[in-house]
C-alpha cells in the first residue's frame, strides 16, 4: 500500500482566460464547537469503483477513448453541444466538451472538460519531470467545488444549455425525516445565480433537458416522497419549463430516467410485472405551450428476457437509443445501441470489455460519439486511484471524515489507530493508512478498543445478519502482541455481537440472541460472560448495535421495540445500571437509525440513517443494500440533527476519535482486487424467476 500522501496533481493545461468569473455558494454552515476530532466510517463498494468516462464512435465502435484524467472517480457524464460555451467563444473549437461528475475534491461535484482530441496525439498523456501531463485538455470546475465556502452537498446529472447548468443538487435540508434532499436547480455559469426548479417540499431525480432547452424532465413521487424503496424507486415523469421550473406537470405514470430525442419524445424505464426492466417511449402532444397528458402515447420497445435501463436518446440520428444492459449468461452491464425502428440491439461494450460494469450511457449531440462510465483498472502510468482510506468533505470544520477501505472501524482511545473488518479477517493499521495488518483470520464484524489496556480489540466472529441462534461470539484480540492471542468471552453462540467497552476497563457491553430476542448484556473485560454477566435491556425486540460513552454514564443503541421484526430502528440510551432509558432519534415512520457512536467528550453522537431518503435512482449505481445511507450527528440528548455526508451509497459503521494524522488519500495497491464491486443484485437474471412482480401495470408490447 502507498502510504505516501501523494498529492493530487493536476494534469492539465488550464487557458488563463478561461475562468469562470464567479464560484457558486449556496449556504453558510453553522459552525461547531468542540475539539477537533475524526470520524471513520466504510461505504459499501466505493473504494473499488475507480469510474472514468469512456467514449465509443458510433460508425466504428472497436476503440474505446478514455475522456477524464484518471483522478478519483468521474462518472455520468454528458456531451455538451459546441455551441452551447459562450465563455469559451475565443478559443478554438474543442472536440468534446464534456460535462460530468467527480469526487476529486471529496465531495460529489460537477466539472467541464473540453477535450482536443487530435489524430495523431489522441488522447494520450506525456511524463513531463515525472508528472502525466495531457496537453489537449482543458479542465473548468463548474458547480460543487466549494471546499472553501463551507459547503457539502451531492452534485449530479449534470446538462448544459446554453451557459446555463441544470444538475441536481442536495444542498437543501426539506426538514423532514425521510424525505430526499435531491432536487433539480439551473445555475448561470456566467454570473453563478442559481434558481431551485423543482417546488420545495418535492425531490426530483434524473433531469432531462429537451434539445431545444425549453423543457426538462425528471423522474420525482411529486408530493407523495419516498417510502423506502431501494430498488426501482416508483416514481412517475414529470416535465417544467426549463427556464423557471413553471408549466410542470406530471406526464407519465410511473418511469424513471427520462431522455429526450426532440421537443416531444421521450424514452425512459421502467420495472414491468414481468420483472424485466424494460425502456419505454412516450409521445407528448401540446397545445398552447403545455403537455396533454391524457393524448401521450406510451409504448414498451425493450421485451422480456433481458434487462434494458439508462436509456440515452440521440438527437441527430433518432433510428436508436443507448441503453444498459444485463442479460442472461452475464454477470456485466453493458452498454448496447437500440434500433428504435428494427428494435434490435447493437453490442458495444462487451467485445471490447466483457468482464466489466458499465453505466449510464450519454450520446453526443451530433449523434457520433456514446460515452459511459467504467472503473478503469490501472492507468498507462500504473496509477489505480482506487482508495483505501480517502478524505470525504466534512460540513462541520471541527470533524474531519474518512472512508475507509473496509468496515466496522474503531479508532483507539489514543485515535492513533484503526481496528476494521475487510472479509475475511480484522485488520489494524496506523491511523494515517500506512502499516496495515491482519489480526484475526476469523471471518468477524464490528470491532471496539479497550480504554485501559493498550492493543486490545473486541470483535464478534460469526455471520452477519443472522439469527437470534447463530454461532457468534465475541473474542479480545491481543493486537501488540506477536503471537496476536486471542480469549473468547462469551461461549454459547448465541448471536453475541456489537460489542463496547467501558472507560473504567472493567466491562463490555454486547448483544445477544440467548433469550430468544436480541438484547444487551454486560459482562466483564478481562474474562467474559463466566466470571460476570448481567442483563441490561429484556424485551421481545431487537436491541443491537451498543456503544458506551466516554464518561461511562450512557450506553447507546439501535432498537426496533417500538414495531418488533419491521425493519424500522431508533436510536436509544440507557444507563449501565438500566435506569434513564429515552429515545434519541426516529428517522421517520418505519425508518431506520443504526450504528451510534459518541464522540470523544460524550457530547455528540454519529450514526448512519435513511433520515435524508435517497439521493439518485439506485440502478444508476452498481450494487447498495441500503443506498438511503448517510452519516449524521445528533447532540447526546437526540436534539440538532446534522447531515455529514451527502451521497448516493450505502455509508455506515461511523467510529468517532480523537483528530488523526490522516489527511489525505491513501491509494490500494491490491490489484488482484481492482474494480471488484458487485452489479445490483436484484438484476440477477438467475432469479428472475423467483421475483414478485412490481405493483404497477406495465403498457402492453
Ligand atoms: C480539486 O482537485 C484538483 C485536483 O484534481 C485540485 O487542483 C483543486 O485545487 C481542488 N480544488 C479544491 C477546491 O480543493
Ligand atoms: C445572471 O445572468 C442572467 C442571464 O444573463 C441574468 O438574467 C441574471 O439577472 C443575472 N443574475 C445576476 C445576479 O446578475
Ligand atoms: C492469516 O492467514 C495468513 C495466510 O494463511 C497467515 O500468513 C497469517 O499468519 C494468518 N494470520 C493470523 C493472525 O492468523
Amino acid at each position: 500500500m502507498k502510504s505516501s500522501c501523494r498529492k493530487v496533481l493536476s494534469c492539465f493545461l488550464l487557458f488563463s482566460s478561461i475562468v469562470l468569473p464567479y464560484r457558486i455558494s449556496h449556504a453558510t454552515p453553522e459552525h461547531s464547537r468542540g475539539d477537533a476530532s475524526s470520524i471513520a466510517f466504510a461505504t459499501l463498494g466505493r473504494p473499488r469503483y475507480a469510474f472514468d468516462i469512456y467514449s465509443l464512435t458510433i460508425s466504428d465502435p472497436s476503440k474505446e477513448t478514455r475522456l477524464t484524467d484518471g483522478n478519483s472517480i468521474n462518472f455520468n457524464g454528458y456531451f455538451a453541444s459546441l455551441s452551447a460555451l459562450p465563455f469559451l467563444k475565443n478559443h478554438s473549437p474543442p472536440s468534446v466538451n464534456l460535462v460530468y461528475v467527480t469526487e476529486r475534491n471529496g465531495s460529489a461535484s460537477i466539472y467541464l472538460d473540453t477535450l482536443h482530441v487530435s489524430p495523431s496525439l489522441g488522447l494520450e498523456s506525456r511524463s513531463l519531470l515525472g508528472v502525466s501531463v495531457q496537453f489537449n485538455r482543458v479542465q473548468i470546475p463548474l458547480v460543487g467545488d466549494d471546499k472553501f465556502s463551507g459547503e457539502v452537498s451531492m452534485k449530479d446529472r449534470p446538462s448544459l444549455v446554453g451557459s446555463s447548468l441544470v444538475y441536481v443538487s442536495t444542498h437543501e435540508n426539506p426538514r423532514k425525516p425521510r424525505a430526499s434532499w435531491a432536487a433539480v436547480y439551473l445555475t448561470q455559469l456566467t454570473n453563478g445565480s442559481t434558481l431551485r426548479l423543482t417546488p420545495k417540499g418535492v425531490a426530483d431525480f434524473s433531469p432531462a433537458v429537451s434539445p431545444s432547452g425549453v423543457w426538462t424532465a425528471v423522474a420525482s413521487y411529486g408530493e407523495a416522497g419516498w417510502h423506502g424503496d431501494v430498488q426501482e424507486l416508483c416514481t412517475d415523469i414529470y416535465v417544467f419549463s426549463t427556464l423557471d421550473g413553471s408549466n410542470r406537470m406530471k406526464v407519465i405514470e410511473h418511469g424513471g430516467w427520462p431522455t429526450w430525442a426532440d421537443d416531444s419524445t421521450l424514452y425512459f424505464h421502467r420495472r414491468c410485472d414481468d420483472g424485466w426492466w424494460s425502456v419505454f417511449r412516450a409521445v407528448l402532444t401540446a397545445k398552447k405551450g403545455r403537455f396533454h397528458p391524457k393524448s401521450t402515447v406510451v409504448e414498451r420497445l425493450t421485451p422480456p428476457g433481458l434487462h434494458a435501463f439508462t436509456p440515452a436518446a440521440s438527437v441527430a440520428n433518432k433510428n436508436f437509443i443507448a441503453v444498459a444492459t444485463r442479460r442472461a449468461g452475464s454477470q456485466y452491464r453493458h452498454i448496447e445501441l437500440f434500433d428504435v425502428v428494427s428494435s434490435e440491439f447493437i453490442e458495444l461494450t462487451r467485445t471490447i470489455s466483457p468482464n466489466s460494469h458499465h453505466f449510464n450511457p450519454f450520446i453526443s449531440p451530433d449523434s457520433a460519439l456514446v460515452g459511459y462510465h467504467k472503473c478503469r483498472g490501472t492507468t498507462s502510468d500504473g496509477r489505480t486511484n482506487e482508495l483505501y482510506l480517502e478524505s470525504v468533505n466534512s460540513p462541520l470544520p471541527s470533524i474531519s471524515l474518512f472512508r475507509i477501505g473496509g468496515s466496522f472501524p474503531s479508532f483507539s482511545p489514543d485515535g492513533k489507530k484503526i481496528a476494521y473488518v475487510n472479509s475475511p479477517g480484522v485488520y489494524v493499521m496506523n491511523s494515517d493508512g500506512s502499516g496495515a495488518r491482519v489480526v484475526s483470520n476469523l471471518s468477524a464484524f464490528s470491532t471496539a478498543w479497550d480504554w485501559k489496556r493498550k492493543g486490545v480489540v473486541y470483535t464478534s466472529v460469526g455471520p452477519t445478519f443472522a439469527s437470534e441462534t447463530s454461532k457468534v461470539d465475541i473474542i479480545s484480540i491481543n493486537v501488540d502482541d506477536d503471537d496476536l492471542s486471542y480469549k473468547t468471552l462469551t461461549t454459547g453462540g448465541e448471536n453475541n455481537a456489537f460489542p463496547s467497552a467501558s472507560p473504567d476497563g472493567k466491562w463490555v457491553v454486547f448483544r445477544s440472541g440467548r433469550s430468544g430476542y436480541k438484547n444487551l448484556y454486560i459482562m466483564d473485560a478481562l474474562d467474559g460472560e463466566k466470571v460476570a454477566l448481567h442483563r441490561l435491556t429484556e424485551g421481545p425486540w431487537s436491541d443491537t448495535m451498543c456503544n458506551w460513552s466516554p464518561d461511562g454514564d450512557w450506553i447507546a443503541f439501535a432498537s426496533d421495540r417500538e414495531d418488533p421484526g419491521s425493519g424500522s430502528f431508533e436510536l436509544y440510551k440507557i444507563h449501565p445500571n438500566g435506569r434513564g432509558l429515552q429515545k434519541l432519534i426516529q428517522s421517520g415512520s418505519g425508518g431506520r437509525a443504526n450504528h451510534p457512536w459518541f464522540s470523544p467528550d460524550g457530547k455528540y453522537i454519529a450514526f448512519t440513517s435513511d433520515y435524508a431518503g435517497v439521493s439518485a435512482e439506485p440502478i444508476s449505481n452498481p450494487h447498495h443494500y441500503q443506498p438511503y445511507g448517510d452519516l449524521f450527528v445528533i447532540k447526546s440528548d437526540g436534539s440538532g440533527i446534522r447531515r455529514l455526508t451527502h451521497n448516493s451509497y450505502e455509508d455506515g459503521t461511523p467510529t468517532w476519535g480523537p483528530k488523526s494524522s490522516a489527511v489525505c488519500n491513501v491509494e490500494l495497491s491490491d490489484s488482484l482486487s481492482l474494480c471488484s464491486f458487485e452489479d445490483c443484485h436484484w438484476l440477477s437474471i438467475s432469479t428472475m424467476k423467483s421475483l414478485g412482480s412490481s405493483n404497477r401495470q406495465c403498457a402492453e408490447i
